[in-house]
């Protein structure tokens, strides 16, 4: 981890922006798994520039505490590779300020999605017990957010258990239309509303095996259709 300093600003703090007529990256210059060849249209978001982003958002973490104790609560499935990145970022970060923080990860599962389609039911299948939480500092990380809706529930579900503070970090934002929920407090790349998978993020439990973030071919669509 280098140690620059990061600027903070009102700009980058909202996320990175991805404008819609963003083409993504060839394929031909990045690697990937041979079992995804012709299922991808584009790297949308290299694993790279996920890792640089990821550490830029843990330094801002970090800045915003004003406790050394956090408990991370993961949403998986597509919330997994981010938060575990993200925490490692959170330690490595902390541990180089007097500011050592300790972080607890607990994880939640949601359930929305069927293809490419959000559905009306939302399941929340988590932990019992969320106890652990009351009274702390907690961070929910999510892979991406899109009307807010699932957040929206989430968030008033975590908030049942009255923990101290409540902060989301997403590394996706879509730029939906109908936003009715929360937008997370961190955010990673605000992108245009397209269906992207990697990094945890699948379609149909396919491409989370995959690091960089892509847009999924109609072969890729159509192999993998349920
Ligand atoms: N990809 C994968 N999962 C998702 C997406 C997406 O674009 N949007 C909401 N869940
Ligand atoms: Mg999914």
């Amino acid at each position: 981890m280098s140690d620059f300093k990061m600027i903070r600003s009102p700009k980058t703090d909202q996320g990175i922006v991805l404008e819609d007529e963003w083409p993504g990256y060839d394929l031909n210059l990045f690697t990937y798994p041979e079992h995804y060849h012709g299922d991808l249209e584009n790297i949308y978001i290299p694993h790279g520039v996920i890792m640089d982003r990821t550490e830029c958002l843990a330094r801002l973490v970090v800045d915003d505490t004003d406790d050394n104790y956090m408990v991370v609560l993961c949403v998986l499935k597509g919330g997994y590779k981010f938060c575990a990145d993200l925490v490692e970022c959170i330690k490595a970060v902390s541990h180089n300020t007097p500011k050592h923080m300790t972080v607890r990860v607990e994880f939640i599962r949601l359930k929305s999605y069927l293809n490419d389609q959000s559905t009306e039911d939302l399941h929340i299948i988590g932990p019992e017990d969320l106890s652990v939480i009351t009274g702390k500092n907690v961070l929910i990380v999510e892979g991406i957010v899109d009307t807010g809706k699932t957040m929206k529930a989430l968030l008033k579900h975590v908030k049942t258990f009255q923990p101290k503070m409540v902060k989301v970090a997403g590394l996706l934002v879509k730029r939906v239309p109908n936003v009715v929920g929360t937008l997370p407090d961190y955010v990673g790349f605000v992108i245009p509303n397209r269906f992207v998978v990697g990094y945890a993020l699948d379609y149909n439990e396919y491409f989370r095996d995959l690091n960089h973030i892509c847009v999924i071919s109609d072969q890729g669509k159509v192999k993998y259709k349920i």
